[in-house]
């Protein structure tokens, strides 16, 4: 199976970095028991074959290689197989999925956190993972979207204002580096037009308090994208502050992050589709 695009827009995070590989122990710190929760709802049986793309640390393809059992199969899907933490039923590809999927359906669960708004041709992609789709299987995308954010608490207005600036100037730079912060609340119509049916979805917000999850997270997404920041004025002083601030558990914001989580079922047959 592939998708048409040629664009070769690189993921602009390095999963290899001791940045990155902290951003994926986060990431499913944080996220995890929200999507478990969204994959709990929709049923995970054993005996399915599951599909995650861009696994990361590998803690959803765990999950779900437990919930399928023996009879089952997880497939997870990586350009960096390297952090990818599995037993070893679960079939490890690595892999660019801007080429296609490197295995062919059907999947009962095709699952994918915060994954396409990555890739360029993220809307003939999920057409695709449509297509790969059992009938009666689900399709689930965790994606972040770009909204307001506001600082709650912070030791001076010097450090609200520089948390709030460099926020904004981070969204600004992988925006423009090609990830699409417009994409969070645009799936649940692309699932639509594409005939998945019982969609659903939901946006998780936590607050973030300096040291926790959250903000050591941003933390290590800053540090990543620092050159970025640095070619859009911040400074090496303003940038080592930031990371103080994320470790300061003075410094409060909510909204601050989020994760808009949307599911939708390939249609099963008329039985099927009271859920
Ligand atoms: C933000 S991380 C999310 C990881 C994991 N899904 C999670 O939420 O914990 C994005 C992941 O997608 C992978 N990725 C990015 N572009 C990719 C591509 N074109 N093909 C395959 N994997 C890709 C990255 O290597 C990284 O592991």
């Amino acid at each position: 199976m592939t998708t048409s695009d040629t664009t070769t827009t690189e993921y602009v995070f390095d999963s290899p970095s001791v940045q990155g590989r902290q951003q994926l122990n986060h990431l499913q710190t944080l996220l995890d028991p929200i999507t478990t929760g969204v994959l709990d709802d929709i049923g995970v049986w054993p005996g399915n074959r599951c599909l995650d793309l861009g696994s990361g640390g590998g803690s959803i393809a765990r999950w779900l290689a437990d919930r399928v059992g023996p009879t089952g199969q997880v497939v997870a899907v990586d350009l960096d197989t390297e952090q990818i933490d599995v037993p070893s039923r679960v079939q490890v590809h690595g892999h660019d999925i801007r080429d296609g999927l490197p295995v062919d359906g059907p999947f009962d669960l095709i699952h994918a956190r915060l994954v396409l708004m990555h890739l360029p041709n993220r809307e003939g992609i999920l057409r695709d993972l449509v297509d790969a789709l059992a009938p009666g299987g689900w399709l689930v995308l965790g994606e972040t979207p770009d909204r307001p954010q506001e600082v709650l608490a912070a030791p001076t207005a010097a450090d609200a204002e520089l948390a709030d600036r460099v926020l904004r100037t981070g969204l600004r730079v992988v925006s423009a580096a090609g990830v699409a912060l417009d994409w969070a609340y645009a799936v649940e119509q692309r699932m639509a037009a594409a005939g998945l049916v019982s969609i659903r979805g939901n946006e998780y917000s936590p607050m973030v308090t300096g040291s926790d999850a959250g903000a050591l997270l941003m933390g290590t997404y800053v540090a990543q994208v620092k050159p970025l920041l640095l070619d859009a004025g911040l400074t090496e002083d303003e940038l080592f502050r930031y990371h103080a601030l994320m470790r300061d558990p003075r410094f409060r914001a909510w909204p601050f992050l989020r994760l808009v989580t949307t599911a939708g079922r390939k249609r099963a047959g008329d039985a099927e589709q009271t859920r």
